[in-house]
């Protein structure tokens, strides 16, 4: 992976304004139609629900939560991102905490500890726009309830990219919205990268989309999936099982 973290997050604060007018209070049409749907089927959210929302942008999907009563704590790395989400969203002040962290950072990522684990944890196409992704999914595991569960909606990585590379992991520079200031970084990574770094860190995969843009009912391009935190002691019998032995190899 060519870009850094401080690359990748200078080009997200200069994008910031153009990101926050274009998403608006109800997200974009793109996010309306092939996201937040199979998002929230596979989050199912819940007023007892205790949430994370992870490289939140201007706090649109938070506020969908925070409008059902449900706590959030949201994060991005972008401080003018929660500068501006924290203004867009202050009618839900008392339900949304806005944090700036960044996903890559381990020490980062355990300062959103609260006192309770979070029961659910959401990131809304963000995870092809994060450097590595390790962490975020090791501080994941630990900042959930047991049986918490993850749902990750990214770019289809076998539909959407913009190289010939499949296999290896790469970035590339690209637009999400036609005219934001600076074309952002993005970073491959193959399903089967993907998924190994779900069962590597602890999670079961129990929910999976493949969504199409009207422009093409044909090509995904995007993927939805819903890992679950299986507790430490089912993890060691679920290796017992062979099919799970192959998941858990690194
Ligand atoms: C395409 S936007 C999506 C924003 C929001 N989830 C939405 O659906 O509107 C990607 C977001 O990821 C954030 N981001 C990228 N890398 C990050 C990192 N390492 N840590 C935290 N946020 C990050 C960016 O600042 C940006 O707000």
């Amino acid at each position: 992976m060519h870009h850094s973290v401080e690359e990748s997050k200078a080009i997200w604060n200069e994008n910031a304004e153009f990101w926050d007018n274009a998403m608006g209070d109800e997200s974009n049409d793109f996010h309306r139609q092939v996201v937040r749907p199979k998002v929230t089927k596979l989050l199912n959210p819940q007023p007892t629900d205790y949430i994370l929302d992870i490289a939140c942008g201007n706090g649109n999907y938070s506020a969908y939560l925070a409008a059902q009563n449900i706590p959030v704590v949201a994060f991005d790395y972008s401080e003018k991102m929660i500068e501006l989400a924290k203004k867009r969203q202050v009618q839900y002040a008392d339900r949304i905490k806005f944090c700036v962290a960044d996903a890559t950072n381990p020490a980062s990522l355990l300062s959103l500890k609260r006192e309770r684990p979070y029961t659910k944890a959401v990131s809304n196409m963000a995870i092809m726009d994060m450097t590595d992704i390790r962490p975020l999914f090791t501080a994941v595991y630990e900042l959930l309830a047991d049986n918490g569960i993850f749902v990750f909606a990214t770019q289809h990585p076998c539909f959407v990219t913009r190289t010939e590379k499949y296999m290896t992991p790469h970035s590339y520079y690209d637009i999400a919205i036609e005219g934001q200031p600076r074309k952002q970084c993005y970073y491959h990574r193959s399903l089967q990268d993907i998924f190994n770094l779900c069962f590597q860190t602890g999670f079961a995969i129990d929910g999976f989309y493949e969504e199409c843009y009207k422009t093409n009912p044909e090509i995904p391009m995007v993927i939805i999936v819903r890992i679950r935190k299986v507790p430490q002691n089912n993890k060691l019998n679920l290796c017992k099982n062979p099919l799970h032995e192959l998941q858990f190899q690194s």
